[in-house]
């Protein structure tokens, strides 16, 4: 194996061809070749304002890593193995393309800042689509709910029936959590817009450099504060995969409802073709597993959050090459969350409701209880009373295999002489939801200002 060209000068030899490969990254870190490259044009003017290098050669050098971007688009690129890892690949071919002035851009710079800022702003611009899909699936919960303000379903604690709710109110839900993921990237990104170039291989650098200049060029807010504490942070990376795995939770429950109401039992929604599979033995199945393979896929991404916490762990200052690890459990959860929110908006929009069976459903399981409680209580029982008085109903119901709604007037009145005939109309499941107007209730009103909410949110987005 021949020397490393940018740090072999003090060895005799090269590393074996196993350790060569076993420490290289440029498989997978080339993904960053765009990060990189104008990180390092920004540095390259940045030398030359500052009167560290000739203007002259900051020009061929910016030129020369135009051509190296060029290249690598378009696939001419020869990636070289032995060359470790993007870095030192970008810098040899400029290098070989513009000669002497190329060997000048790495001045009062290391890959260790080098590599801090490139992947930082790969991981700002993962955000920003992440953000954009949320906000995609958001428009579309949105969409669905907002034709389904009276449509009700058993709304369910413990998954066992509790009160009825509208379907709207029961997607929306969702939305305020994709809502809730979408702001909590925006504060990680102040964190992720710092950029760490200046802090060199960890003490700082003897040029009179200007880090500040080099972050607003490449769209960044801040810089670091302490060189040492700047090549060794991943709290970006980690806070990023964080989100990721919180997406990923909130997609896991949508998909866990799908998966229950695609169950006959419930009967609640109907797969589309495009989004079941079938069974090669049974040949009535229509299976899940889109959504099934989303639940699964959130167990990746919590991989990544373990991987990346436990690879940082324990690291004393400054920089450490374990730290490489840090691309590939990122780069994994970045592919999941992504394709996963497109695919859920997706598949979400071509989602049929049934909602007959949903209304039917809310006959059992005595969703309109609480009702009868409250009807009490506006009849002057204190609620604990009323709470046992209503409670005694339902057991009377049960043993008629009945609803509260299927009660004469007589057995109401045995249990509390208070029940009226006006307690019919109080039952109605859809008059129940219809009541519940409280701040971020199901009452059609209160859906009607979610919607309002969550469209003003979308469109100062867009
Ligand atoms: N490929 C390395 C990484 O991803 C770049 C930094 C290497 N620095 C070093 N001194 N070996 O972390």
């Amino acid at each position: 194996m021949s020397k490393n060209m940018s740090w072999g000068g003090r060895f005799a030899e090269g590393p074996h061809a196993a350790t060569a490969a076993y420490t290289q990254s440029q498989s997978f870190d080339r993904a960053l070749y765009k990060q990189d490259i104008s990180a390092s044009k920004a540095h390259a003017s940045m030398l030359a304002r500052q009167g560290i290098i000739p203007a002259d050669d900051a020009r061929a050098i910016v030129r020369g890593l135009d051509r190296v971007m060029e290249e690598i688009a378009t696939g001419v690129f020869v990636w070289k193995p032995e060359l470790e890892d993007i870095h030192m690949n970008v810098e040899a071919r400029l290098i070989e393309l513009v000669g002497e002035a190329g060997k000048k851009l790495h001045t009062g710079r290391s890959r260790n800042d080098q590599v801090g800022l490139a992947f930082r702003l790969y991981v700002a611009d993962s955000i920003e689509r992440w953000q954009r899909n949320a906000v995609g699936l958001c428009a579309v919960l949105t969409k669905r709910a907002a034709r389904h303000k009276r449509d009700i379903l058993p709304g369910c604690t413990h998954l066992q029936p509790a009160q009825p709710v509208s379907l709207a109110q029961h997607l929306l839900a969702y939305a305020w959590m994709f809502r809730r993921d979408t702001e909590r990237l925006d504060d990680t990104l102040k964190r992720v817009r710092v950029s760490p170039l200046g802090a060199a291989a960890l003490a700082g650098a003897p040029y009179p450099l200007d880090p500040l200049g080099v972050a607003g060029e490449v769209g960044f807010i801040a810089i670091y504060g302490n060189s040492m504490d700047a090549v060794s942070d991943r709290d970006f990376a980690l806070e990023a995969i964080f989100c990721a795995a919180t997406i990923m939770m909130h997609l896991s429950r949508l998909c866990e409802e799908i998966i229950l109401w695609s169950n006959p039992a419930f009967g609640f929604v109907r797969l589309p073709d495009g989004y079941s599979t079938g069974s090669s033995i049974m040949p009535q199945k229509r299976n899940p597993d889109v959504a099934e393979l989303m639940r699964g896929k959130t167990g990746r991404v919590y991989g990544a959050l373990t991987a990346l916490l436990t690879i940082m762990k324990g690291l004393p200052l400054a920089y450490n090459r374990d730290m490489q690890e840090d691309k590939e459990a990122f780069f994994d959860a970045d592919a999941t969350v992504e394709s996963s929110l497109r695919i859920m908006a997706d598949m979400l929009d071509a989602l049929d409701f049934h909602t007959d069976r949903m209304r039917k459903a809310c006959s059992l399981g005595f969703l309109n209880a609480t009702e009868l409680a409250d009807y009490l209580v506006a009849k002057g029982l204190p609620f604990r009373e009323a709470h046992h008085a209503a409670g005694q109903a339902v057991a009377v119901a049960e043993g008629k295999d009945g609803g509260l709604e299927d009660m004469s007037l007589d057995e109401f009145q045995k249990i509390e002489p208070r029940i009226g005939r006006d307690v019919y109309a109080v039952l109605d499941c859809a008059a129940a939801v219809r009541r519940r107007e409280s701040p971020g209730g199901t009452g059609p009103r209160s859906v009607e200002r979610q919607l309002k909410q969550l469209a003003r949110w979308m469109s100062n987005r867009r």
